[in-house]
């Protein structure tokens, strides 16, 4: 057999030239084991995945049971299985009106496949508007409603209709009239760089789009599960969108996303044409036993309270430092502006050197990427942004 550095690099397709390489041997909590013997804090959690820590017992025990009752056993959506229903029911429970009704998927990307699918079935109308520098997945649909062109040109033609507004920019409001079947937004821009509307701007957005007869469909692929302090983003910003969209710390590190909404809205998907949205693996048996014990794990503990306090934590050691221009974030979702991104490779390589492990961001290319897990102590953020601060003083 050859040797898992060979595997890689011979037979599995690569996303770029220069892949970060990290032979992983095991990971827990904050920490991602390399083969080498290091350890290494994940300050990213796999982009924003295992917000409860890597490998959480309660994801595992939950998962392992499931592991004996069954695994797939038919496409999504018509048989009755517990860990989707039970998953379904406390997810919605935990939604504000009207949200109380879910369709589980697989991915982000799928996530937001669906709600493009919804708000033009309930709708009947075909444009769709989005952000300047949003990013919604890598799909044909979410490619076509992500904002960066240098992605997109290569792929063209993406689905027709589509159109773009400045986030957070309120003039651009009147784009959306009624011909618009949504509108799609990240309720905090991610690849962006971690950009934050106002909540006169989201709630601006959500009243056009009722005055229009628009639905607002709200990406919390990346801002969900506590990731910025509150369960949903939205719910800092005074507004309920139609559809919101998540995945990504959904599952415990399981693949696992979904789109909800109102019933009624919902129920279109049933007839004209019947099947009108179906997936194969979504909600799977035993990612939906592992979302629901990571559902359960965030609402029981405090880490979700606490992530506005540990995220000024981190703001406060990195805006110290004279080569940060900015911190921007919202709880533990974070974009440290450097000066260019010969920098933030630079940062990031001596952080991955010295143990801790950032990123960087496809649409803000001078800023250095921080997503911990919601469960780091005051002593780990400490930890993690000495050796961050040092990385610094090396630039
Ligand atoms: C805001 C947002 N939407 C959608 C996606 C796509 O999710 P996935 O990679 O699971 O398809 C991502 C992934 O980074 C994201 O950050």
């Amino acid at each position: 057999m050859k040797s898992l550095h060979d595997q890689f690099w011979q037979h599995q397709a690569q996303t770029t030239s220069s892949p970060i390489g990290l032979e992983v041997e095991r990971a827990e909590g904050l920490y991602i084991y390399g083969t080498n013997g290091k350890q290494y804090m994940d300050m990213i959690s796999g982009v924003a995945v295992s917000n409860i820590g890597h490998r959480h017992p309660k994801v595992l025990e939950a998962i392992r049971k499931q592991l004996d009752s069954h695994l797939h056993v038919m496409v999504y959506g018509e048989y009755l299985q517990t860990t989707q229903a039970q998953l379904a029911e406390k997810l919605t429970c935990n939604l504000p009106d009207p949200l109380d009704c879910v369709y589980f998927v697989n991915s982000g990307a799928e996530a937001i496949e669906g709600a493009m699918k919804l708000v033009r079935r309930v709708t009947g109308r075909s444009k769709i508007l989005a952000a300047h520098r949003s990013y919604h997945g890598n799909t044909m649909g979410a490619l076509s409603i992500s904002g960066n062109e240098t992605k997109k040109s290569a792929f063209r033609p993406l689905i027709p209709d589509v159109g773009f507004i400045h986030f957070n920019h309120l003039e651009d409001l009147q784009k959306i009239d009624a011909t618009t079947a949504g509108v799609v937004l990240e309720t905090v821009q991610g690849d962006a760089g971690v950009r934050l509307p106002s909540a006169e701007y989201l709630k601006a957005v959500k009243a056009q789009c009722e005055r229009v007869g628009a639905l607002l469909v709200l990406d919390e692929i990346q801002t969900g599960f506590g990731r910025t302090g509150s369960l949903f983003a939205f719910q800092q910003f005074g507004v309920v969108p139609d559809v919101v969209a998540m995945a990504k710390g959904m599952g415990g590190g399981m693949p696992i996303g979904a789109f909800a909404a109102a019933k009624p809205h919902m129920e279109q998907l049933t007839h004209q044409p019947m099947l009108g949205h179906i997936t194969t693996f979504g909600g799977h048996p035993v990612n939906c036993a592992a979302g629901l014990a990571n559902l359960e794990v965030l609402l029981k503990e405090d880490w979700i309270a606490q992530a506005s306090e540990k995220g000024n934590r981190i703001a406060a050691h990195l805006n110290q430092h004279p080569k940060v221009k900015e911190v921007r974030h919202l709880g533990l979702m974070f974009a440290v502006e450097l000066e260019n991104f010969d920098e933030v490779y630079r940062l990031f390589q001596y952080c991955l050197e010295h143990g801790v492990i950032g990123f960087w961001f496809l649409s803000s290319n001078n800023s250095f990427r921080l997503a911990p897990p919601l469960c780091i102590t005051t002593e780990e953020i400490d930890a993690a942004c000495a050796v961050i601060q040092a990385g610094l003083d090396t630039l």
